[in-house]
């Protein structure tokens, strides 16, 4: 089968939950069976096809497709397969797509109306408690969830059309022993569809409601819904307001059956949800009274009894219910009482009015309930349909329609009534109905196809419904016919004038014209016929009565005149004043009958049969006999057997080409020539021989399912391969994708950056261009004023100067390069050159050792002296000054402790000369911190206090005289000391320094005077010579001859 593995990975868990079960088709054909019976092998066998429910029914499967029929088994517990999920997996999709499913049916049928424009009906059949109206209300919900828009109106409207369901079933739905909400009238419903597809209106039919239910049930069955749920729920003040007790006990019309409980039912929660549909139904507040009015007076209309008056005649016995009664049906209390006791008849254009006997009035009264109570129901159904209808101010027209057929299957019971009769009746002429445009259908599309026709072998039930229907001779006539005739007539004359008529028609039969064995298991008060479905006696006994279903003419001018506004226009006055006789029952319902079939006729149909699994209202067990039983009445062979008579499946070529085509390499993956051209290259791949298929116009037909099977297992196994090759087209496909997307993506960020880049550079390169000209403009404006024309330049060669100044610091204090500054910074240039060369002083101030800034400062000292006075001078720089010319040893203890406290902070070997002659003699010159000292060996031959130093004179030569001028009034002194050292330069910045005269030194060059004692002077002369000679010269001067340095 085409959907065998999807169908097979949906099965039902115990629990009813859904499984996913992976399996191969194969297998899952085994265990759940084929979800078409077209696809049975052997389609003839009535065993194969119970078979086939049966296995699927264990599995939960509960739908099977005859072709395009729906056949549903009841499976009594909630599955959970009609959630808005499961309705969105079916909208838009085929039927073979998908497993079998009421949805499947809607969604299709939906389709077809919106596609091919026609109008569709959905039949539903099935015997009582098989559950068709839970499909038809399946198909509502489907409809009012998928198709109404969030448009307001169109809410309102799928809400109304699913509140009138409550409300109906609670007034004609009854508790029977075959189902616990047993419909006990036929419902056809149509659903409107605007052009855009949503719901627009609603229209019910209704057919045939089982009145005698009002008066009388049978052992456990009930009255309708009604009667119970408004005892059960209506409140305490509404029961007071009717006269109403609470238990259902307290009525006749509610205790015949003794079953005013059932555990399946609970009235108080359906009394709930009646009271709540009501409003969303139209009615009003009144209405709503008015309506428990009726329900209420049928049920004190049961409580009233007779008994026998003074005189006799009938009488009713109880007072209270009669008040309550007149109240409730709001009319005159003693018209009614007499109404309900007599009989009123025209004979002749005389009334005349004759008391009823006991029995009559009890019938009397009956009549009035089930007329109240049926035409009530009547007009309950047109009251719907007013809330239902079309609104012309929203929509101007349907442009579709649904139709919804929910009506009795074929029943067959112990005793068979009229009831039967009618409701068998109606199952014939659905069947004719599926016989004939099933089989047109058929024909259709083997000519559409341009296929041969191939006769299919079948039993028209015509001669059926013409035995029934057909006038003056049919079993309905003839009903008529003796209702109507003046005299005795009663049932088992209308037996006898069936015979009479009917006898030796092939398909029907009574006690009298039957053979022996049938006559055994037939009464005499018995007719059979042979519907299609199968043989059914009928007990004439209540025909006639049931028939006429006549209502006093008292009873009904009473009713006329009700003041209760359901009522008076459930009983129209013309009714009474009008002559003509009413319509019996048959010929009502076969009127009917017939209209619905040309309702039916002018749609296109689709079907689901329902059948029950077992008696017992029992999920999970499935009865072989009473389902066989069904499978015959609902004609489901038939239904088979003309759908097979040709081809087990067809399919159209693309459906058939885009599952099959990974069998074939032509076809895989795509074929892309003509479809039929590729079915047919497929199926010749796949070995089909030529009486196996046929290719029609845009359909192939296979006529075997072996073949199709076949097709499948192989499909299977080469599932893995397909899945392969897509998964590697899939993920090469992906990955490509993803690569495309990635490279975009990288040429726009590239473009976007390379735009950005060459924006920047362009940019650049304008404000460089601008630079340049602002730089030459600034360059020719240079020498002028700070002006916008050079403001550029003269900052910029300000900034670069300082820039690069910053470079280009001298490192040192000894350096005293620094670069020429633009003329614009010279004086930041000045300032900038001494903070540095201040701050490289202090750095380097900072950075001298005690010592060595001793040795500084004397070497500074020195500096001021000599610099540029003395020759030597130079050559003294890098000379390092000594702490002291004489090691500790080298001066005599004795020599020092002469000089007292005084500690030797300088000595040095001098040469003395004498003030006289001149002659050298070498001495110590000690230095202290308040005197210099010369000392001879031990001796000290002369101190010279510091305070007395007058000055010092040296030479600007490079000699090492130096001479130290004391006072002359010191008597002590013999006159100025002429001394000569190596180290002059060192020892007169000491003596200065020590004697803090620094001020005091004389540099001459050319000779130096210095004081002998008393008053006397000496000269020193100092020339230029080869060597250092000190001699004495001419004239007494002492001649110091020095030489040059070449190093100066
Ligand atoms: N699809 C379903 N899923 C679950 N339960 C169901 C389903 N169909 C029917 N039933 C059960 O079966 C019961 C009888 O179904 P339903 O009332 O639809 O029967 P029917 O064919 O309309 O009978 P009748 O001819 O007496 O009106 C329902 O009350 C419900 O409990
Ligand atoms: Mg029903």
């Amino acid at each position: 089968m085409v959907q065998q593995c999807a169908e097979a990975q949906e099965t039902m868990g115990a629990e009813g939950r859904v499984r996913l079960v992976m399996e191969s088709a194969l297998t899952a054909r085994d265990r759940v069976g084929v979800q078409d019976f077209v696809l049975l092998e052997n389609f003839t066998s009535e065993a194969a096809f119970i078979e086939n429910l049966r296995r699927r029914f264990k599995e939960n499967l509960i739908y099977t497709y005859i072709g395009s029929v729906l056949v549903s088994v009841n499976p009594y517990k909630d599955l959970e397969i009609y959630s808005k999920q499961h309705m969105q997996r079916y909208r838009g999709v085929s039927f073979y797509e998908i497993s079998p499913h009421i949805y499947a049916v809607s969604d299709n049928t939906y389709r077809a109306m919106r596609t091919e424009r026609r109008d569709q009906c959905i039949l539903i059949s099935g015997e009582s408690g098989a559950g068709k109206t839970e499909a038809s209300k399946k198909i509502l919900l489907y409809y009012a969830v998928v198709t109404c828009t969030a448009n307001d109106h169109m809410a309102s409207l799928g809400d109304r059309l699913l509140q009138s369901t409550p409300v109906l079933e609670a007034f004609g739905n009854a508790k029977t022993l075959r189902n616990d909400n047993s419909s006990r009238f036929g419902k056809y419903m149509d659903v409107q569809f605007d052009f855009k597809g949503a719901p627009v209106g609603g229209h019910i039919l209704n057919y045939l409601l089982e009145k005698s239910r009002v008066v009388h049930q049978n052992h456990g069955e009930r009255n309708f819904h009604i009667f119970y749920q408004l005892l059960q729920g209506g409140d305490d003040e509404l029961l007071t307001r009717l006269h109403l007790e609470r238990s259902p006990q307290k009525y006749h019309y509610l205790v015949k059956g003794n079953c005013p409980r059932v555990s399946s039912i609970n009235d108080k929660k359906d009394w709930k949800a009646v009271t709540k549909a009501l409003p969303v139904i139209g009615f009003a507040e009144e209405e709503v009274q008015e309506l428990l009015n009726v329900i209420g007076s049928v049920l004190h209309l049961g409580n009233i009894q007779f008994g026998e008056g003074q005189d006799g005649e009938t009488d009713i016995t109880t007072e209270t219910q009669m008040h309550y009664l007149s109240k409730l049906l709001g009319v005159d209390g003693s018209a009614l009482r007499d109404a309900l006791t007599h009989k009123k008849l025209i004979a002749k254009g005389e009334e005349m009015i004759s008391p009823l006997n006991f029995e009559q009035a009890g019938s009397a009264r009956d009549a009035l309930a089930k007329a109240v109570y049926g035409r009530t129901f009547t007009w309950l159904v047109e009251k719907i349909n007013k809330s239902l209808a079309l609104q012309d101010e929203v929509c101007h027209s349907s442009k579709g329609l649904i139709g919804l057929l929910d009506i009795y299957g074929f029943e067959v019971l112990q005793h068979n009534s009229f009831e039967q009769f009618c409701i068998n009746y109606c199952n014939e002429k659905l069947q004719q109905l599926f016989i004939e445009l099933t089989l047109k259908s058929e024909q259709e599309e083997y000519e559409t196809e341009g296929i041969a026709w191939e006769t299919v072998q079948y039993f028209d039930n015509k001669i059926i419904c013409d035995l029934i229907e057909e006038k003056h001779k049919g079993i309905i006539s003839i009903l008529d016919d003796e209702c109507l005739r003046p005299g005795e007539a009663c049932d088992i004359s209308f037996l006898e004038k069936l015979e009479d008529t009917l006898g030796g028609h092939a398909h029907f039969v009574t006690h009298k014209l039957a053979n022996g064995k049938t006559r055994r298991v037939m009464s005499r008060e018995e007719f059979r016929l042979l519907h299609y479905a199968g043989e059914v006696n009928y007990n004439v006994s209540g025909f006639l009565d049931k028939n006429n279903d006549m209502l006093n003419r008292n009873l009904k001018e009473v009713m006329c005149q009700s003041n209760n506004q359901i009522l008076s226009q459930c009983f129209r006055r013309e009714e009474v004043t009008d002559q003509k006789r009413p319509e019996m029952a048959a010929i009502q319902f076969k009127n009917s009958l017939n209209k619905l079939m040309e309702i039916l006729m002018s749609k296109e149909p689709s079907y689901v049969r329902c059948i029950k699994p077992n008696d017992g209202k029992t999920s999970g067990r499935f009865d072989e006999v009473l389902v066989r039983h069904q499978v015959k009445y609902l004609g489901l062979m038939e239904n088979l057997r003309v759908r097979r008579a040709g081809f087990a499946y067809r399919r159209r070529f693309e459906a058939f080409l885009q599952r099959y085509k990974p069998l074939c390499p032509e076809t895989w993956p795509n074929w892309n020539g003509v479809l039929a051209d590729g079915v047919s290259t497929l199926v010749k791949h796949l070995g089909y021989k030529p009486e196996e298929y046929k290719l029609g116009r845009s359909k192939i037909f296979i006529r075997f399912p072996k073949t199709l099977f076949a097709t499948e297992d192989a499909l299977e196994a080469k599932k893995p391969a397909v899945a392969l090759t897509l998964q590697t087209s899939w993920r090469g496909y992906r990955e490509r994708a993803k690569y495309k997307r990635i490279r975009n993506a990288v040429i726009v960020i590239q473009s976007a950056w390379r735009g950005t880049r060459a924006r920047r550079r362009a940019k650049r390169r304008r404000e460089a261009g601008d630079l340049i000209r602002r730089f030459i403009k600034g360059f020719i404006y240079r020498h002028q004023e700070y002006c916008p024309e050079n403001d550029y330049f003269l900052d910029h060669v300000r900034f670069s100067f300082l820039k690069n100044l910053r470079k280009t610091l001298p490192k040192s204090v000894l350096d005293k390069s620094w670069p020429t500054p633009p003329p614009s910074v010279t004086e930041a240039s000045e300032h900038l050159w001494r903070l540095n060369m201040k701050n490289m002083v202090l750095k380097f101030c900072k950075r001298i050792q005690p010592e060595w800034r001793k040795q500084l400062e004397q070497k500074v000292v020195a500096s001021e002296i000599f610099k540029e006075q003395k020759e030597s001078y130079a050559q003294s720089v890098a000379k390092l000054f000594l702490g002291s010319r004489l090691e500790s040893e080298q001066i005599n203890l004795k020599a020092v402790q002469t000089l007292g406290n005084e500690k030797v902070q300088y000595g040095a070997l001098v040469t003395k000369y004498d003030r006289r002659g001149f002659k050298p003699r070498p001495r110590q010159l000690l230095l202290t911190s308040s005197f210099a000292a010369l000392v001879d060996r031990t001796k000290v031959k002369q101190r010279i206090d510091y305070m007395t130093l007058r000055s010092i004179s040296v030479s600007s030569r490079s000699d090492g005289i130096f001479v130290l001028h004391i006072p002359n009034e010191d008597n002590k002194q013999k006159g100025d000391v002429v001394l000569q050292c190596e180290h002059v330069i060192e020892v007169v910045t000491k003596i200065v320094m020590m004697a803090g005269k620094v001020n005091h030194v004389n540099i001459s060059p050319g000779s130096i005077t210095f004081a002998v004692a008393r008053g006397k002077e000496g000269i020193i002369d100092f020339i230029g010579g080869p060597e250092l000679k000190v001699a004495k010269g001419k004239k007494g001067h002492l001649l110091v001859t020095a030489p040059p340095l070449c190093n100066t």
